[in-house]
């Protein structure tokens, strides 16, 4: 069946436009892969009938934090639990690795965009950066790099030290562990790391030859290529990620699916919270129910309490718009005061660099067109009937592989403590040949901008990628809203590069790649940077930092981390809005648990740390409830 029709199909479709790729793939998939269907498995969205008036918690959002919390929660077999949900369920399409993106600018994506600045994406229309949000069940981890990264050691003890008791590294880590499966051999005997739990980690099956040659050039200069979750992060490193048999796994598969048989738990998707009820008592302010929108406006109440799980863009959005943020902003926007919370919404974090930075290579030897082909990836390349066929046959192939990231390093600039091992930047190595084009469609950068940059990235050049991104900026962004209307998407000011040691620090950066192509590993290649200039910064010269300072104000990007918009602390911080059991201050019965509570971000991609929160999290509730 499968032959004939793939046959078929390849008479009429010698290449393949990108829809007809993901046409047929997804129809292939449905036809011959019952293991990513998982019909049976999937989360089905509770009848609105059957929704029931009261719950003992309340659950506002199930991305990464909402799913984790959903489960654990109904671990307990007395206890209600309903999770809101504003999007639809899972698509098969999201679970190949190589898809990222294709949910960009959906209906499964809030697609929001920052306001327009002066100083950075001004290679972007208008000047906005793109802000892409998971709004799907399983929320950013169904639409994100899957990568799995912690953090290091020194950002949880900081944590700690300013007040939040327990949050140290050595306390969260049993919560990183509590949620693990880790399949990869070279993980099974660190004490960093545990099998049996519901999140599955692995590396990226498939590798391209020039993924070996970026990763191992680290050391040359005398970096280690080791497990940068475990004892030192600073290094080199393949990529390891939420993969569940090669596959994306989202926490609505790892967690939501495995629990959502269970009685007490009722999950209701297509569910748009407006608000979050709280009432007065005196001087107290108690939560006691939400406030949405799903055919009808409905109203649910909360026995025990309300979690916040809507991620750092829009928990502080629900918060303001429920009464509890600034009390001037909220008096401008005519929303009766509630509770003043001045942290709401400020403090914003991100790890902010610099995209599609090229260099091109040539491959070592004499190569068969099929091993050329293969030597780099390219999506162009990579969408053909070729790779479908070892997906669906053979569970392999390069769809199984990481467009923008093989690998990763951590590393020190001369900003950086050389005495400690707190690196200041992350690489990310794409050995995709169309990196360029292909992140710079992503971040939506202008066609002018692409054509120049990349009129060498033709045909018969392979080239690969390093995106360099800052791990501890120091510039703060906010977001407030725009207007009292819960539909309305909130403004959002992220201020990259405002203090400009962040951007010192990411130009620095560029000494360190510098050289790395000149290790003998990259000469072997003879890797040399693209020559082409960002229009607008080509009067710099290439090798100077103003260039370079130019082209990260221009093909500005992040990766997607926004975070401590809600952020924990002692009672003391005005800015603090919940406290170290994650409960907001000033109002009762209701936390807020997601990316937004991090007290400052974290050196290292958010997922995997937002996971934990929500762990850590759902055993405070069981034990403040006891
Ligand atoms: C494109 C992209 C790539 C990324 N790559 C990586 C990576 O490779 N590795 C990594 O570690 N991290 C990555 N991240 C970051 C990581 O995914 C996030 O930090 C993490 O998912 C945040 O989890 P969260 O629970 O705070 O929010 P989310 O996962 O975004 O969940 C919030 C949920 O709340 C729902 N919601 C919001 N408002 C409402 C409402 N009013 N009513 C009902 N529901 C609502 C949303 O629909 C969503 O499901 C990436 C993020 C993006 C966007
Ligand atoms: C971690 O780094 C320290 C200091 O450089 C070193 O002594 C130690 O051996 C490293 N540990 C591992 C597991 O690499
Ligand atoms: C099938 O996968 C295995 C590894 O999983 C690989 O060694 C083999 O080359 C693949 N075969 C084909 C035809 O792709
Ligand atoms: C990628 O492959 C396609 C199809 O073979 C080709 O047209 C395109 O030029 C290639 N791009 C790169 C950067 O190799
Ligand atoms: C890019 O192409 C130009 C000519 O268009 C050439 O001068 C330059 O050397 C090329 N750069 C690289 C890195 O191949
Ligand atoms: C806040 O209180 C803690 C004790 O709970 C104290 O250690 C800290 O110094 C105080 N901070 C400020 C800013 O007052």
């Amino acid at each position: 069946m499968m032959l004939g029709l793939t046959a078929t199909i390849h008479m009429v479709a010698k290449s393949l436009s990108t829809e007809i790729f993901l046409v047929i793939l997804g129809l292939l998939i449905i036809i011959n892969r019952p293991d990513i269907v998982d019909e049976k498995n999937r989360v089905q969205s509770i009848p609105t009938q059957q929704l029931l008036a009261e719950y003992d918690y309340v659950i506002i959002g199930g991305g990464s934090a909402g799913a984790v919390l959903a489960n654990r929660l109904s671990e307990d077999k007395d206890r209600t639990v309903l999770l809101l949900e504003a999007g639809d369920n899972e698509e098969i399409l999201s679970d190949v690795p190589n898809n990222m993106g294709i949910l960009y600018h959906s209906s499964s994506d809030w697609d929001f965009k920052t306001e327009p600045s002066s100083n950075y994406c001004l290679s972007m229309n208008n000047h906005q950066c793109y802000w892409p949000r998971g709004k799907i069940l399983g929320g950013s981890s169904v639409i994100n790099g899957m990568l799995y990264i912690r953090g290091n050691k020194r950002d949880y003890d900081s944590w700690a030290a300013l007040g939040n008791v327990g949050w140290d590294y050595k306390s969260v880590l049993p919560y990183f562990k509590k949620s693990e499966d880790a399949r990869a051999e070279e993980l099974a005997e660190s004490p960093y790391h545990q099998k049996g739990g519901y999140l599955t980690i692995e590396r990226f099956r498939y590798k391209s030859p020039i993924d070996d040659y970026i990763i191992h050039s680290g050391e040359e200069l005398g970096y280690k290529v080791h497990d940068v979750n475990g004892e030192n992060q600073t290094g080199f490193t393949y990529a390891y990620g939420t993969l569940r048999d090669g596959l994306r796994c989202s926490t609505a598969k790892a967690f939501l699916r495995p629990a959502s048989k269970r009685k007490n738990l009722h999950v209701s998707l297509q569910s748009f919270v407006e608000n979050i009820l709280v009432k007065k008592d005196g001087t107290s302010k108690i939560v006691y129910g939400v406030q949405f929108l799903k055919g009808r406006r409905r109203v649910i109440k909360a026995k025990r309490e309300v979690i916040l799980s809507a991620g750092a863009i829009q928990s502080p959005k629900l918060l303001m718009l429920s009464g509890i943020g600034p009390k001037d902003h909220l008096e401008e926007m005519n929303i009766p005061v509630v509770h003043h919370a001045p942290g709401v919404g400020q403090n914003l974090q991100d790890h902010v660099g610099m995209a599609g930075i090229t260099y091109i290579v040539d491959p070592p030897r004499k190569m068969t067109r099929s091993e050329w082909n293969r030597f780099t990836r390219n999506l162009s390349r990579i969408g053909n009937l070729e790779s479908i066929q070892e997906l669906i046959q053979n569970s392999s192939g390069p769809l199984y592989s990481h467009v923008l990231s093989a690998g990763m390093a951590f590393i020190k600039t001369k900003y950086a403590d050389k005495m400690i091992d707190y690196p200041d930047v992350q690489l990310h190595f794409s050995g995709a040949s169309d990196y360029g084009p292909l992140v710079a469609n992503m971040n939506m950068v202008n066609s002018k901008t692409v054509t120049t940059l990349y009129k060498n990235i033709t045909q018969n050049v392979q080239a690969f990628g390093i995106f360099p991104c800052i791990l501890r900026p120091r510039s703060r962004g906010f977001i407030k809203l725009k207007s009292s209307d819960p539909k309305e998407a909130p403004i959002i000011v992220p201020n990259y590069f405002k203090d400009s040691h962040d951007l010192q620090v990411l130009v620095e950066s560029m000494r360190f790649l510098q050289k790395m192509v000149r290790t003998d590993l990259m000469r072997k290649l003879n890797a040399r940077l693209n020559s082409n200039t960002i229009p607008e910064c080509s009067h710099f010269d290439i090798s100077s930092d103003e260039y370079w300072a130019c082209y990260a104000r221009h093909f500005t990007s992040t990766i997607f981390h926004p975070v401590s918009t809600c952020k924990m602390g002692p009672i003391n911080d005005s800015h603090a809005v919940v406290d170290d059991r994650l409960r907001v201050h000033g109002v009762a019965n209701l936390r807020v648990i997601d990316a937004s509570i991090m007290p400052h971000i974290i050196s290292g991609n958010t997922n995997a740390p937002t996971i934990m929160i929500a762990e850590k999290g759902a055993d405070m509730i069981k034990e403040d409830w006891l």
